[in-house]
Parts: C-alpha cells; structure tokens; sequence
C-alpha cells in the first residue's frame, strides 16, 4: 500500500482562508486562478477529485461536474469547506492523505491539486497515487510554485539569494514549503503516466506595489493575456499544467468506489459507524457528512 511515513503540512485548526484569502488582500491571485481555471477544465464531467481542496475556495469553479469529492488531510478545513458548500450527494468530504488515497481504480474523470504540491515532501508518490485513481482519458489540473520566476531570477542575479533558480533541485524555504523547477514537474507527470497538454503561468503580477496601485479588473486582464505564455516559457510564481492520463478514454465507475488504505482492498461497506472494511475488519469513520481515512 501507499508510504504512511511521509510527513505531512498539517492545517489542523489553521485559519489559512479567512488569513490568507479573505483577509490577505489576495483577490488578484484569487482571480487569476479562475480565470485559468475556467481555460483548463472541462466544462462537464461525471466525478472529480480535488486534491487538498482546503476550504473549498476553487469548487464552485468545477460547476460542471456531477459529483465532486473533496480531499484534505485537515478535518477543520473541510468542516469549512462543508459550510460554504452545504450537504448534499453532490459533494463528498474526505479527510486523507494524498499518500494513502482511500478511493479503487477508474474513479474519476479528472482531478485537481492546486496550491497543495507546494507542501509534498513527495510530489512524485502523490502524482502516482492521484494517477491510480484516474480513468484512462481524465484530465488532471496541476498547480504549483515556481522557483523560476522573475523574482527568484532576479534576487540571485543581484546576489540576495543563494540558490540558482535555473537549478533543477527542489528548494524547501521553509518547512515543508517547496518551490519546483518547471522542468521537474514535467519529468514527474510523464514519469507517473500524464501526459502534459498545456500550461499556464499565473500571478505574473504578484508585487504589492502593483496590486495597491493597479485597478484589480486591469491587474487580471493583464495576467490572463500573460498567461498564453506559459506553454513557450514559465517564470511566474505559478503554474497551471493541464494533463491528461494516457490511453484510450474510458467510463469511470458508476459508484465512488472506495479502497482500504490499511489493506488496499476494495470491498468496503457501508457501516452505522462508516465504511467497513471485508478483508481486514477496519473501519472508516463518517461523522457529520466527513469520511475519515487518516488513521493507520
Ligand atoms: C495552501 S492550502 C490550499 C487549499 C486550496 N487548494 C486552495 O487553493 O485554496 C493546502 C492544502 O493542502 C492540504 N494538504 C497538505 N498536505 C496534504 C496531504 N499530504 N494530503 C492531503 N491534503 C494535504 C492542507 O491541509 C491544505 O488544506
């Protein structure tokens, strides 16, 4: 089964979205991310995965889907994520870990990651693990942080950083916070069975100076035109990689089919308590509408 060892970025009780997004002046980087959203999603679909989905920030923006599952490792952030989104069947709450998926073979037609391979100790087991859960065809909807970017580029040009931005190793600024190397990501998805479509940089504006004198509406207008670039050369803080799983296209399950992340058996069933499993007895917990897969 998958490595339970790999550390991981708790958000454990964190107030990232009312912080960082409600409060943090961060509509441009908000909005720039829809924007790309909207050019790199299937507008229909059956069953989508999202991948560290937090508080549900970017969901609305998949409103084509029939069902979406949300995953994070951080129970409180999908408790917010559940008030935002309401209760329905329309939406599933997951609390995992992106190394140990609790879902079988050919469950969803796409998947996103955004904001959240920035936290991977081991980007390359999570992108294995969000494959396996693909249908041959689907299409997945990668987002990370750059360490090519003008910024970067420009600090070690003028000497104020240490680390090459132009290197291919990973930089770890701070615990378990990773910049990437375009180059890498590429090699990663092609390694584990993508095949990469198109990219595009986001939050080419990302300077204070900018978004207090910039109209917001000019600010986005902006990036979104940048954005194109992003396919012939990537030096914005972010990046959008729409992949697709190699092969012929293929149906997904007709239901969530659910793996044991203890056992790696598919025959869970629905218990009072949540979701049994038939080959080693575990059970799964489900408490107020959020299945729980984190224990060993
Ligand atoms: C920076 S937040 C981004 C949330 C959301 N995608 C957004 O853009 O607003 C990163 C999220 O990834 C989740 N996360 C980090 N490591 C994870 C892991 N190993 N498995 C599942 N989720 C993880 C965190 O709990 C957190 O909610």
């Amino acid at each position: 089964m998958n490595r339970p060892t790999v550390p991981v970025c708790d958000y454990e009780g964190s107030t990232y979205q009312t912080d960082f997004w409600d409060a943090g002046g961060r509509e441009y980087e908000d909005q720039a991310e829809a924007v790309a959203i909207k050019r790199l999603m299937p507008h229909k679909g059956n069953r989508l995965l999202e991948v560290g989905a937090g508080a549900g920030r970017n969901t609305m923006r998949y409103a084509g889907f029939d069902q979406i599952v949300l995953l994070d490792y951080s129970r409180t952030q999908l408790e917010q994520a559940q008030a935002r989104l309401g209760r329905s069947e329309r939406f599933v709450f997951v609390a995992a870990d992106v190394y140990r998926l609790p879902f079988g073979s050919t469950v969803f037609d796409a998947a996103t990651m955004i904001r959240t391979l920035h936290h991977l100790a081991e980007p390359e087991d999570a992108l294995r693990n969000i494959h396996q859960s693909l249908a041959r065809g689907a299409t997945f909807l990668l987002e990370y942080a750059n360490k090519q970017n003008v910024k970067a580029i420009l600090r070690w040009a003028m000497r104020q950083q240490e680390w090459n931005p132009f290197h291919h190793d990973t930089i770890e600024f701070a615990e378990l916070n990773y910049d990437f190397h375009p180059a890498m990501v590429g090699k990663w998805l092609s390694e584990t069975g993508f095949c990469v479509q198109r990219k595009l940089t986001v939050s080419h504006l990302r300077a204070g100076f900018l978004k207090r004198t910039v109209p917001l509406r000019v600010l986005v207008g902006l990036d979104s035109a940048l954005q194109w670039t992003g396919n012939w050369w990537q030096l914005s803080p972010s990046v959008f990689v729409q992949s697709c799983v190699e092969g012929e296209p293929e149906s997904i399950s007709k239901d969530l089919v659910w793996r044991c992340p203890s056992c790696g058996s598919v025959d869970l069933k629905s218990s009072p308590g949540g979701l049994e499993c038939d080959h080693c007895d575990r059970v799964w917990p489900l408490s107020d509408g959020i299945y729980d897969f984190k224990g060993e």
